[in-house]
């Protein structure tokens, strides 16, 4: 027996289709699906009549009315892809996108440039003039031994040098370092005599912080191993370092200094580039800045790193990198190089 409700689920079925696949746009196909299957929708509504049909017919009126709601449902679905594709046709279609205009004017605000930390461009810059003199450039670690950042550079644990670099200690003899010059001897050992390495990298310092003091900073080690290395050598390796990264010939001058690992230990000035060593307060009216610590290898240095002092001998430096960029930028604190402070980096 031909039953009333399947020609009105029939008619139901064919009319939703036939709307969906006419609607104009994507609002209003959203229109028509809460009026289909929405709530109180009229296929939703058909679909819970199920419970008025009679006992023997409910069982085929549920079937009918789910497949009226699925056939419905794709109608929708179709025509809304269809319309998504029309609505990116249309836009590739438009003249007036222009592919050719950055990225931040298409989202109509500025995006933040990004660049490197002025650290790392001078970093980059005086790893640019050691390598053009054949240095490697050397990675060490952070957490270092204690023989490797005291014992092996002559600083055994009685020494009072152990004093001038107050130490962040780690558990099992191990400590942050508090100097580049923790690489040395392992760099000696990584490397056959004659070599010359540089080695950047951060150090730590267990010390209140000031305007010049800060409990992590950057240093720049470099080390030359040869025969027949002397504090003339030295002298002009660090003038000639000194004229490239500060764009000019400069006078460098060395006072005495002590560190264990060194023998002679040398303080290096450079000629004040601010009065040019006419005495400024920059300089503290003496015409010169105190730039970089540096000697000769000690020979004790030399043998934990396995080489014979009568056959090799070196020279080191230590640059303070942290130290160099605030003179390069006139950067009156150093707590700013590490403060990742926005305002302040998008300067450089
Ligand atoms: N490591 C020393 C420090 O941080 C600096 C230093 C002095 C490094 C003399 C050297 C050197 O290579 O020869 O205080």
């Amino acid at each position: 027996m031909a039953v009333a409700w399947q020609d009105e689920l029939d008619a139901v079925r064919g009319r939703w289709v036939a709307t969906a696949a006419q609607a104009p746009d994507l609002a209003g196909l959203r229109s028509i699906e809460v009026e289909a299957l929405g709530k109180q929708g009229e296929v939703t509504l058909l679909v819970r009549k199920v419970a008025t049909i009679a006992p023997e017919d409910r069982r085929a009126y549920g079937a009918a009315a789910a497949a009226v709601k699925a056939h419905v449902e794709q109608a929708i679905e179709a025509r809304r892809h269809g319309l998504e594709r029309a609505e990116i046709e249309a836009e590739l279609a438009d003249d007036s996108f222009d592919e050719t205009l950055p990225a931040q004017s298409i989202l109509g605000r500025n995006s933040r440039q990004g660049h490197s930390h002025p650290l790392t461009q001078v970093q980059a810059e005086v790893e640019a003039v050691f390598t053009s003199m054949g240095f490697h450039v050397l990675d060490y670690p952070e957490v270092e031994s204690e023989f490797d950042n005291f014992e092996a550079l002559n600083i055994p644990g009685w020494h009072p040098a152990r004093e001038m670099q107050d130490t962040f200690w780690l558990q099992g003899g191990h400590l942050l370092r508090t100097h580049t010059s923790s690489g040395q001897v392992r760099a000696m050992h990584a490397f056959q005599a004659p070599f010359r390495a540089i080695f950047p990298g951060k150090v730590y310092r267990y010390e209140a912080t000031d305007a010049s003091h800060e409990h992590t900073f950057h240093q720049l080690e470099g080390l030359l191993i040869d025969r027949h290395v002397s504090v003339g050598h030295l002298l002009d390796s660090m003038r000639t370092l000194l004229s490239a990264i500060l764009k000019r010939d400069v006078e460098v001058r060395l006072r005495p200094g002590y560190f264990p690992f060194v023998e002679p230990g040398f303080e290096l000035d450079v000629q004040c580039q601010l009065c040019g060593g006419a005495g400024c307060s920059a300089c503290k009216q003496s015409g010169w800045l105190e730039l970089l610590p540096c000697g000769l290898v000690h020979p004790q240095v030399l043998r934990a790193g396995g080489l014979d002092p009568a056959e090799w001998q070196g020279w080191a430096f230590g640059l303070g990198l942290s130290r160099l960029v605030m003179m390069r930028f006139q950067v009156p604190d150093v707590r700013l190089l590490l403060s990742g402070d926005l305002r302040w980096l998008s300067q450089f």
